[in-house]
C-alpha cells in the first residue's frame, strides 16, 4: 500500500479563527437549586413554579441539577470539554433578597467562588445578570412593566460588577427580553405568568432601558468593560407570497427581531411597529433620553438562535403549536391574526423546526443592516427526551448533525466578514426547561436527575473534538 492509497487522516473542512471562543450555557434557576440557602430571596419562578398548571407535573428548581453545590465538579468537567468560555446568570434574588439595597455578601462569595474555579481551570467566564429570575419583591410592585424596575436592574448589574468585575471582562444584560416580556407578560407561558398584552409592551421597553442603563453604570465603573445583551433573534418566512403573509411576516418580525435590535443599534424604535403598537399605548412609556440610553455602545451581541418561524396572515387552522414554542399567539401584542405553520422541516424534540439556513440568515442581517458589533452565538442547541442507551450512554446522533449545521454555517458567516467571535452551545447538561420542567433535556451532558450523576453524551465528545482540533471534519 503506498503512501497516498491509506486513509487519509480526518481533514477539517472548516477551521475556525485563532481565539474562536468555544463555549456553553446555563442560567441560574435552570441549574442551580438550593433556592433557600446563602440568604437567596424568591424569585418570579419559584412562584410561577407553584402555579398549578403552570409548569409540567409541576416540576420546579429547588433542586434542579445541583450546581450550587457541585460547581467545582460542574467546572472540572467544562475543563476535561476543553471549552474556552463558560455562559452562566447570576440569580438577582440571591444578590437582592429583595430585589432593592445593598448586596448580600453570600450571593456575590457563591458567583465569585465560581469565577475563580473558571478561572483556574482556563475557561473564561461569561456572565448574564438577568435570565428571568426576577425577585418577587420586584414583581410584587409591578415587575417589568414598572419603569422604576429599570433602575433597580442597573444598581444590581453594578453591585455584581463591582464585586467580580476584576476577573470578568465580558457580561451580558438581558437575556431574551423578547421572552421575559412576551412570555412572562402577554403569553402567561413563562412567570409571573400574567396575560397583559399592553403590560408586556411596557417590560419590553423597560427591560431595555435596564440593559442601557446597566451598560451605562457598568461603563462608569469600568471603561474596559465588554457589555452586551444577548437577544433571541429568528428567521421570519411568510408561507406565501400573499399580502397577508407578506405582512405577517413583517410583523412578526418586526416583534420578535426588530423591536430589540433597532434600539439597542440604531437607537430607535421602527415606524412600522410604532404604527402597530399605537393602539396599546407602547410610545407612552419610552421618555426622552430613553432611546439614547437603550443606544449606549455596546461591545458584543448576543445571539440566540434556534429556528425559523414561517408565518402566515390568511385565515386557517391555527398549527403553530407544531411549529412554534410559543404557542399562544393570540396575546401577542401586535401580531393578532398571524399563524405559525409548518414549512415541512424535520423538527428537534421540542417541535422546532430544524433549519440552519436561518442562522445564516440572521447572521448576515445583522451584518448587512446593523452597525458592526462582534457577534457571539450565545444560545444554540437542541432538546430532545434524551435517554440512557443500555450501554450507559447516551447517543445523540441528531444533536450532533444539528450543531455540526449550526457550526458550518457559523464558519460560512465568518468567511463572508461576518464579525462572529465566538459560540455557546445550548446547554452544558440537561436542566430545568422552565414550563417544560425536566422532561426535554438539551445538554452535552445528560443528568439522572435521581442520583445527580453526569454522563456526557456522544455530543460532548464530538464537541471536544471540534475544539481540541479547531474546526469540523469533512
Ligand atoms: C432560551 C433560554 O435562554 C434558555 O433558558 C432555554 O432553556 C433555551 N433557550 C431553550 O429553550
Amino acid at each position: 500500500m503506498t503512501a497516498n492509497a491509506s486513509p487519509r487522516p480526518t481533514e477539517l473542512t472548516t477551521r475556525f479563527p485563532t481565539g474562536f471562543l468555544w463555549g456553553a450555557a446555563t442560567a441560574a434557576y435552570q441549574i442551580e437549586g438550593a433556592t433557600a440557602e446563602g440568604g437567596r430571596g424568591r424569585s418570579i419562578w419559584d412562584t410561577f413554579a407553584t402555579v398549578p398548571g403552570a409548569v409540567l407535573n409541576g416540576e420546579n428548581g429547588d433542586v434542579a441539577v445541583d450546581h450550587y453545590h457541585r460547581f467545582p465538579q460542574d467546572v472540572a468537567m467544562m475543563a476535561d470539554l476543553g471549552l474556552t468560555a463558560y455562559r452562566f446568570s447570576v440569580a438577582w434574588p440571591r444578590i437582592q433578597p429583595a430585589g432593592s439595597g445593598p448586596a448580600n455578601q453570600a450571593g456575590l462569595d457563591f458567583y465569585s467562588r465560581l469565577v475563580d474555579t473558571l478561572l483556574a481551570a482556563g475557561v473564561q467566564p461569561w456572565p448574564t445578570l438577568y435570565h428571568w429570575d426576577l425577585p418577587q419583591p420586584l414583581e410584587d410592585r409591578g415587575g417589568w412593566p414598572e419603569r422604576d424596575t429599570a433602575h433597580r436592574f442597573a444598581e444590581y448589574a453594578a453591585l455584581v460588577h463591582g464585586a467580580l468585575g476584576d476577573r470578568v471582562g465580558n457580561w451580558m444584560t438581558v437575556n431574551e427580553p423578547w421572552c421575559a416580556a412576551f412570555l412572562g407578560y402577554a403569553s402567561g407561558e413563562h412567570a409571573p405568568g400574567r396575560r397583559e398584552p399592553a403590560a408586556a409592551l411596557a417590560a419590553a421597553h423597560h427591560l431595555l432601558l435596564g440593559h442601557g442603563l446597566a451598560v451605562s453604570a457598568m461603563r462608569a465603573d469600568r471603561p474596559g468593560v465588554r457589555v452586551g445583551p444577548a437577544v433571541n433573534l429568528y428567521a421570519v418566512s411568510p408561507q406565501t407570497d400573499a399580502p397577508e403573509d407578506l405582512d405577517a411576516a413583517r410583523r412578526i418580525d418586526g416583534m420578535q427581531n426588530r423591536l430589540f435590535l433597532d434600539p439597542l443599534l440604531l437607537g430607535r424604535y421602527p415606524d412600522d411597529l410604532l404604527a402597530d403598537l399605537a393602539p396599546y399605548g407602547f410610545a407612552e412609556h419610552v421618555r426622552d433620553g430613553d432611546l439614547a440610553a437603550i443606544n449606549a455602545p455596546i461591545d458584543l451581541l448576543g445571539v440566540n438562535y434556534y429556528s425559523r418561524h414561517t408565518v402566515s396572515g390568511l385565515p386557517g387552522e391555527a398549527t403553530q403549536a407544531v411549529s412554534s414554542p410559543f404557542s399562544s399567539v393570540s396575546p401577542w401584542v401586535g401580531a393578532d391574526h398571524v399563524r405559525f405553520v409548518p414549512a415541512g422541516r424535520p423538527v428537534t424534540g421540542m417541535g422546532w423546526e430544524i433549519d440552519e439556513t436561518g442562522l445564516a440568515e440572521v447572521l448576515t442581517r445583522l451584518h448587512r443592516d446593523y452597525p458592526a458589533v462582534p457577534l457571539y452565538i450565545t444560545e444554540n442547541g437542541a432538546g430532545y427526551d434524551d435517554e440512557l442507551d443500555g450501554d450507559g450512554a447516551v447517543h445523540d446522533i441528531e444533536r450532533i448533525r444539528y450543531l455540526d449545521a449550526h457550526l458550518r454555517v457559523c464558519h460560512g458567516a465568518i468567511g463572508a466578514g461576518v464579525p462572529l467571535r465566538g459560540y455557546f452551545t445550548w446547554s452544558l447538561m440537561d436542566n430545568y426547561e422552565w414550563a417544560w420542567g425536566y422532561s426535554k433535556r438539551f445538554g452535552l451532558v445528560y443528568v439522572d436527575y435521581a442520583t445527580q450523576r453526569r454522563v456526557p453524551k456522544d455530543s460532548a465528545a464530538w464537541y471536544a473534538q471540534v475544539i481540541r482540533s479547531g474546526g469540523l471534519p469533512g
